[in-house]
């Protein structure tokens, strides 16, 4: 990211008052879809109010972002979470490899780090997406295309999956590991 923008980050979570801790948009309401607990990842947390809402849950949290404002937010909020400064354009930090049983990405979208999300998800953990959608408005680089979502993390089993309103959200887990000596899956007879 260059300085600018990360400058302008900066900016505008230094305008923006102090948050309270919040559950992800997508599971207002259906708080009862969370795992029980474990680890989770907050990527582009902001000022970290879901990320101190899953550590008051009991998750142990890495959150990621790369405005130090932010950061210093959410630190300020609930300092159990690890606050993590970094730039996502290179990727996912090396020191957030997982396994999370938990993923949380809100109001941040990058196909670049999908991937990455399904590689560091524990088996049975969940990945709660939530991204500006061109569907119901004005097509843009950082609005997902209609499915995006879906076809992205085909592999995992789906929970949630809702477009609508310029904005696009999935719910979905990963297929839990078989366990150790179960019978190979059968081939799909269709
Ligand atoms: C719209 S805010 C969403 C914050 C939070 N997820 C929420 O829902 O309140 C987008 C966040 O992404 C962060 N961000 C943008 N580009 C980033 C990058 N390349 N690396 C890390 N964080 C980035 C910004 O600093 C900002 O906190």
């Amino acid at each position: 990211m260059a300085v600018a923008d990360r400058e302008r980050w900066d900016a505008r979570h230094t305008v923006a008052g102090a948050g309270a801790p919040a559950p992800p948009d997508a599971l207002r309401g259906r708080e009862h879809l969370l795992p029980a607990g474990g680890r989770a990842l907050d990527v582009a947390c902001g000022r970290g109010t879901v990320a101190a809402w899953l550590a008051r849950r009991g998750f142990v949290v890495d959150a990621v972002d790369v405005s130090p404002v932010a950061l210093a937010a959410g630190a300020a909020l609930e300092p159990r979470v690890r606050w993590i400064l970094a730039d996502l354009d290179a990727g996912l930090p090396a020191d957030c490899a997982g396994p999370y049983d938990l993923i949380v990405c809100q109001r941040f979208r990058d196909p670049r780090l999908y991937p990455a999300f399904t590689a560091v998800l524990a088996p049975g953990g969940m990945l709660v997406l939530t991204v500006l959608s061109e569907i119901d408005d004005e097509p843009g680089p950082f609005r997902a295309v209609p499915g995006e979502l879906a076809a992205a993390f085909a592999g995992l089993d789906v929970v949630a999956h809702e477009e609508g309103d310029g904005a696009a959200t999935l719910i979905a887990v990963t297929p839990p590991a078989a366990a150790p000596g179960s019978p190979p899956t059968p081939p799909d007879p269709s």
